[in-house]
């Protein structure tokens, strides 16, 4: 399912007020919401010119809510402060509203076989040109993996974001799932990584959550 179609799924019926967080400089997801029927308005430093678009960081977005959902697609694991971020977003959410995260485990990328997979796969995607990004591709996977560890020993990872960012709010629905593919490699390679995954071979590395704040008593 795309993560539109994941988005769209849970969030409450339109009209509804949506905060997304993160959107990233092209801002497909804000333009699928609002194409839904939803007003919304999306956050992100590198967020392009528009009426949906803010260019700051979330935690320097101060407009009144209430939303009646929040949507983050691979922003929270970059997020300084979870707890400063999830106390936020309760703020700023209706009674019963959704904080609905797209995310990844940075250590499950840690697994040796799920870490050797992912190396390969860049070559692999490198030598047919259809490596995306531009993190360096060394020949070793150790040299690789050290450098690796080096430049992202500041994200988030799952049992982080568990325990501060979605701890204030009830579970309606988490599943893990493909996230590599996404990483600077190519659509095509999710069927591959899901059944490796099926059958034990590689870590799901991505994960699908939707929290709900509990209505007043
Ligand atoms: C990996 S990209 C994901 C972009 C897009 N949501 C997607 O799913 O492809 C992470 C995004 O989070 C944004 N981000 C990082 N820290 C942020 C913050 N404090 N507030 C808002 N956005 C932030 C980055 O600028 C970047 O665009």
């Amino acid at each position: 399912m795309s993560l539109a179609t994941f988005v769209l799924r849970y969030l409450p019926p339109s009209p509804a007020r949506v905060l997304e967080i993160g959107c990233g400089p092209v801002g497909d997801l804000t333009y699928a919401i609002a194409a839904a029927g939803y007003e919304i308005v999306a956050v992100d430093p590198v967020a392009h010119a528009g009426p949906l678009f803010r260019p700051i960081p979330f935690e320097d977005f101060t407009e009144p809510g209430p939303f009646d959902a929040v949507v983050a697609s691979l922003s929270m694991h970059h997020i300084t402060d979870l707890t400063r971020t999830a106390d936020h977003i309760v703020d700023l959410l209706v009674p019963g509203g959704r904080f609905i995260v797209e995310e990844w485990d940075r250590e499950r990328l840690l697994d040796e076989a799920t870490a050797r997979w992912y190396f390969h796969q860049r070559h692999a995607a490198a030598a047919t040109g259809l490596l995306a990004g531009d993190a360096p591709l060394t020949p070793r996977f150790e040299d690789w993996r050290r450098s690796w560890l080096a430049d992202h020993g500041d994200l988030h990872g799952y049992a982080a974001m568990r325990a501060q960012l979605m701890a204030p709010f009830r579970e309606r629905f988490f599943t893990w799932r493909p996230y590599l593919y996404r990483y600077d490699l190519h659509e095509s390679l999710e069927p591959l990584e899901r059944a490796l995954i099926e059958e034990g071979a590689i870590q799901a590395t991505g994960f699908r959550w939707v929290g709900e704040l509990d209505p007043p008593s």
